[in-house]
Formats: C-alpha cells, sequence, structure tokens
C-alpha cells in the first residue's frame, strides 16, 4: 500500500495528510476522488440539488484585488435588477421546481438596501408559497440586519473568508476597516448566532498562496463547523490589481486540479456539508461542475439571471453561461448531470444534513 492510500484508509486527517493529498499526482489522485465519491455517496447521496442563482446587482462598495466588479473598476457596466425582475427569477426558480434560490450582490450597506433585501424576501416568500429554501449572499452586514433578513425568510448565508490566511488575506484586500479579516469571521460567527445555514470558501490558485495555506483552509473551515461550502479557483481578471502578479500562478490545469483535490479531501474531512461544484470550475474545464460533482460536490448553481445583464457580472475572465438563456441552463445542467451518474434533487431544498446535525446536538 503506498502513502496515499494508507492516508486514505485513516479515520480522521491530520494537516501532514491533508498537504500530501494536495500533491498527489495524476494515479494518486484519481484514488482520493474515489474515495470522496464513496463519502458522499454514503453521508449525502448521490443526488445534487439546485439554487437558482440571481445576480441582483454588481454594484459593490469594496475594492477586492482580485475581483472584477470592485469599485475602483470603471470599465464595469453597472446594474441593478429591478424587484419585478427578482421576483420573477424568483418565480421561474419554483415554477421548475428548483426548490432553492440564491441571491447575489456586491456589498452594499445601507438602511435602503436592508429594507429593498426584507421587502424582496417578503414578495418572493408569498408568490412563491414559502417554498423556496433561500440563500443569500451579500457581503458583511450587521447582525441586526443579519437577523432581520432570516426573519424574513432567508435561511442560508454565503460569506467567503477567501483565505484563512491573515497574511495572505491582506495582499488581496486594501489595508482598510472595510476589508478586515476579523471583521469577516466576526459576520461569520454572527450569521451562526442568528441561524443561518452557513456557508464560506476560498479562492485556489492564488498568487502567494502556498500548498500549507490551502491545508490550513480546509481544517480552518473544519473547525468553524461550516455548513455549506463552495470554493473554486482564482481566475485573473485584467481589470484587477491582482493581475500584475499573472506570471507567478500556477497554469489553470493545475489550479484546476488543485480546487478538485479540496473539494474531494474537504468531502472526506466534513462528511454532512454541502458543497457546490463552482462556475469558476467550468471557466476552466468545459466539464469543471460535473467533474466536481464526481468528487464529492452535490450542489451547482444554475444562473437564471435575466440574460441581459449576465455578461456585466463579471467576477473573472471566461465567465460560462453570459450568452444563455434561463432554460438553456436549465437543459445544459440536467444533460451534464445525468452523465455523472447522479440525479437532482427537484422539488427537494436540499438543505445541510450538517446543519441538522450541528443544531439536533444543540
Ligand atoms: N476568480 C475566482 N473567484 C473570484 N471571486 C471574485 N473574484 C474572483 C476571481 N478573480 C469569488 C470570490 C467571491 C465570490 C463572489 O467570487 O470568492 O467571494
Ligand atoms: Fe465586492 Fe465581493 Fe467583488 Fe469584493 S469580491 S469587490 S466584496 S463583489
Ligand atoms: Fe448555463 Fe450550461 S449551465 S449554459
Amino acid at each position: 500500500m503506498n502513502v496515499i492510500e494508507g492516508i486514505l484508509q485513516k479515520d480522521g486527517l491530520a494537516r501532514q495528510d491533508i498537504i500530501l493529498l494536495l500533491q498527489a499526482n495524476a494515479d494518486e489522485r484519481n484514488k482520493l476522488y474515489a474515495k470522496a465519491a464513496e463519502v458522499k455517496e454514503k453521508y449525502v447521496g448521490r443526488k445534487v440539488y439546485f439554487r437558482g442563482l440571481i445576480e441582483m446587482s454588481n454594484i459593490c462598495s469594496k475594492n477586492c484585488f482580485y475581483c472584477g466588479i470592485r469599485a475602483g473598476n470603471f470599465n464595469t457596466h453597472r446594474y441593478n435588477l429591478s424587484d419585478d425582475e427578482v421576483v420573477e427569477a424568483a418565480r421561474y426558480a419554483w415554477d421548475n421546481k428548483y426548490a432553492s434560490l440564491a441571491i447575489q450582490t456586491g456589498e452594499v450597506s445601507n438602511r435602503a438596501f436592508t429594507e429593498r433585501i426584507s421587502n424582496l424576501l417578503n414578495r418572493i416568500h408569498s408568490e412563491t408559497n414559502g417554498e423556496l429554501g433561500i440563500t443569500l449572499s451579500m457581503g458583511e452586514q450587521t447582525e441586526e440586519t443579519y437577523k432581520k433578513w432570516f426573519e424574513c425568510g432567508a435561511s442560508r448565508y454565503l460569506l467567503r473568508i477567501e483565505s484563512t490566511n491573515r497574511d495572505l488575506y491582506a495582499k488581496l484586500h486594501p489595508n482598510n476597516k472595510a476589508h478586515d479579516f476579523d471583521k469577516r469571521v466576526e459576520c461569520l460567527n454572527a450569521l451562526k448566532r442568528v441561524g443561518y445555514q452557513v456557508g464560506t470558501g476560498v479562492m485556489i490558485g492564488l498568487p502567494f498562496q502556498t500548498i500549507e495555506n490551502l491545508a490550513d483552509d480546509l481544517l480552518w473551515i473544519q473547525k468553524m463547523d461550516i455548513d455549506m461550502v463552495g470554493m473554486g479557483p482564482y481566475i485573473e481578471h485584467p481589470d484587477t490589481p491582482l493581475y500584475k502578479f499573472k506570471d507567478m500562478l500556477l497554469p489553470m490545469e493545475e489550479r484546476f486540479n488543485l480546487a478538485l483535490k479540496m473539494i474531494a479531501i474537504l468531502r472526506i474531512l466534513m462528511k454532512d456539508i454541502n458543497i457546490a461544484a463552482p462556475t469558476a470550475l467550468q471557466a476552466i474545464d468545459k466539464l469543471g461542475r460535473e467533474k466536481g460533482i464526481k468528487v464529492g460536490a452535490n450542489v451547482v448553481m444554475p444562473n437564471i439571471t435575466p440574460g441581459l445583464y449576465r455578461n456585466d457580472y463579471k467576477l473573472y475572465d471566461n465567465k460560462p453561461c453570459v450568452d444563455d438563456a434561463v432554460d438553456d441552463c436549465k437543459n445544459c445542467l440536467e444533460a451534464r448531470i445525468q452523465l455523472t451518474g447522479d440525479t437532482i434533487g427537484y422539488g427537494e431544498q436540499g438543505n445541510s444534513k450538517h446543519y441538522a446535525n450541528r443544531m439536533s446536538k444543540g
């Protein structure tokens, strides 16, 4: 038995085990993937849940160095869907039995925005019979705001930590209060206190990032007892400050492979959480999301943003689906998931089993 096989037979994974798994060669990594698929089948089943993704607005007050819609990028055309457009997209998700919705925006924090989201949640609730599981992804807000939205019917919240290494975090963000690592961690804790199913994630293949950093990211996510994870490869965007480091990046294919390994290892570490197959995987490999599903992911996010706006929500280059219509993504993903051998959990919200287990433990 070689080293990787030995690690995969163990009960838990230590830091050094994770580092070795992240470095596994082509043969070895297939063993990792097979093990992750086995764990997925046993603990969450071979089912993939949809979250209809509404990219509601690309207006953002922040200036993260990696992101294409950062406030300082004046080449981005800014848009903001109307409430009716959002509700119509939500109805599409409901009519098509997606059972869950994810609403994403750039980060805006003011009273008008808070109120707008509360009203929207109320409208969606009443127009879809309260049957949709709603995820919000709207950045750092006060605990009071998180609470208000939770009371209006949002049950999950995604806030990626991006990197759990403070020094690396500081290289990716401006050095000011709006981009503070501790504040972000505090927001994740607040989300937990309020009662959300809490999601986070990191980018993989960032400049200056080491394999050790990635291993620590996984252990941090485990220690935070997170319910859902979305993590994908970093893809450089030409209109961002981080672009100047493009020559020090791993080749795309290697970033892709690292991202798959991260998903697989996380599935082994945290058996009952929900893991998304992120769209960024597909920006690199045409079969990216299917590959993610094969190695442990159980959530995908079909884009249901009205076509008009899709091209403007460009966090990174090469984003897929920008020219497609809402139904295209549905049909496309249906075919893709069928190829993986999993089934789609139509009509099921697919809440995080980890959350249920966490709550029952008190
Ligand atoms: N490459 C990959 N992911 C990115 N994100 C932002 N910019 C990029 C990029 N250039 C991710 C971040 C953020 C999420 C909305 O998109 O992780 O949290
Ligand atoms: Fe804004 Fe999020 Fe992009 Fe940062 S990553 S600039 S908060 S949209
Ligand atoms: Fe959007 Fe394939 S998922 S076109």
